[in-house]
């Protein structure tokens, strides 16, 4: 499986914070914002990733994350010259992802609680046996977001973006698992009113298909769109309070790595070497001792 992670738009609602920088590498706390996508799909065992951002971007990006080895997987990188819709990553990663199963992920969305791993390599195995995964989170303002309704089974039935008046409270989170053939399904989205490959209208394809399933997140999940200042703040209060009571470090690549066996002991040393003195060195460090 394939692993897509965009990271471009404009950013123009983080204005000024945005003018010389990528949202994606605005600071969450300790690290930046990107870290955390990038742990979910390590997390789901995903070793093989293609960034997507802006033509200025593309650089620091590169710069920040390298080829991937130290944390034990591949990078590559490609460009999105202007937001032309979410859809658009799965076209221009085309010949990344080849005829493999794949997984979006949104670059400002973050993800954290009890079980995680074990629902992202659910989603995984759920695109290798040929259909399409949403994740669902509950909300209190669905209409910021694509809305999922689905029946007592939990069979999805309808899925709108950002509609005016939700018929459910279940916010579709920035994370699609797809099977093989996601490229050819891509092609046929055509652009929207404000001219955008939009997502929703690619899942609806799947549900057409009937092989759209999704996956409610619950009470011990937690799920940021870190799209304003506010919410910027507010994950960044969270993952402050979750590291500093526990000691630990929430979306760390190089964790993840040493705890798959991905990199050695050695290799994971130096990682902390490397972050010297940080919170975000200090963290790996006592993530070790315990060991
Ligand atoms: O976060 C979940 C939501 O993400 C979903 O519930 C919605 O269904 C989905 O459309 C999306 O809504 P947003 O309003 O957050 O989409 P936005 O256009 O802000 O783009 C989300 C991220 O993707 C943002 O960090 C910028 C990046 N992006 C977006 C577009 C359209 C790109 O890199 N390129 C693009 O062309």
């Amino acid at each position: 499986m394939k692993g897509i992670l965009l990271a471009g738009g404009s950013g123009t609602r983080l204005y000024p914070l945005t003018e010389v920088t990528s949202k994606q590498l605005l600071p969450i706390y300790d690290k930046p914002m990107i870290y955390y996508p990038l742990s979910v799909l390590m997390l789901a065992n995903i070793r093989d990733i293609l960034i997507i951002s802006t033509p200025q971007d593309k650089p620091r990006f590169q710069r920040l994350l390298q080829d991937g080895k130290r944390f034990g997987i591949h990078i590559e990188y490609a460009i999105q010259e202007r937001p032309g819709g979410i859809v658009e990553a799965l076209l221009i990663g085309a010949h990344f992802i080849g005829n493999d199963s794949c997984a979006l992920i949104l670059g400002d969305n973050i993800f954290y609680g009890n079980g995680l791993t074990k629902i992202l390599q659910h989603g995984h195995g759920t695109a290798e046996e040929g259909n399409a995964l949403l994740y669902a989170y509950s909300v209190s303002h669905p209409e910021d977001f694509g809305v999922v309704t689905f029946d007592q089974q939990y069979h999805v039935q309808s899925i709108q973006e950002k509609p005016s008046h939700p018929q459910s409270n279940y916010a579709i989170t920035g994370l699609y698992f797809y099977p093989q053939g996601v490229v050819q399904l891509a092609k046929e989205v055509q652009p929207s009113q404000r001219n955008e490959l939009e997502i929703t209208t690619f899942n609806q394809k799947y549900l057409e298909q009937h092989k759209l399933k999704v996956e409610i997140l619950g009470q011990s999940m937690n799920w940021f769109d870190a799209g304003t200042i506010d919410d910027l703040v507010i994950a960044t209060n969270f993952v402050k309070t979750i590291e500093n009571r526990e000691g630990i470090n929430i979306s760390s690549p190089e964790e993840i790595a040493y705890q798959f066996g991905w990199i050695s002991l050695e290799e994971f040393k130096e990682t902390i070497e490397y972050y010297q003195q940080s919170l975000y060195g200090q963290h790996l460090k006592a993530m070790l001792k315990e060991k």
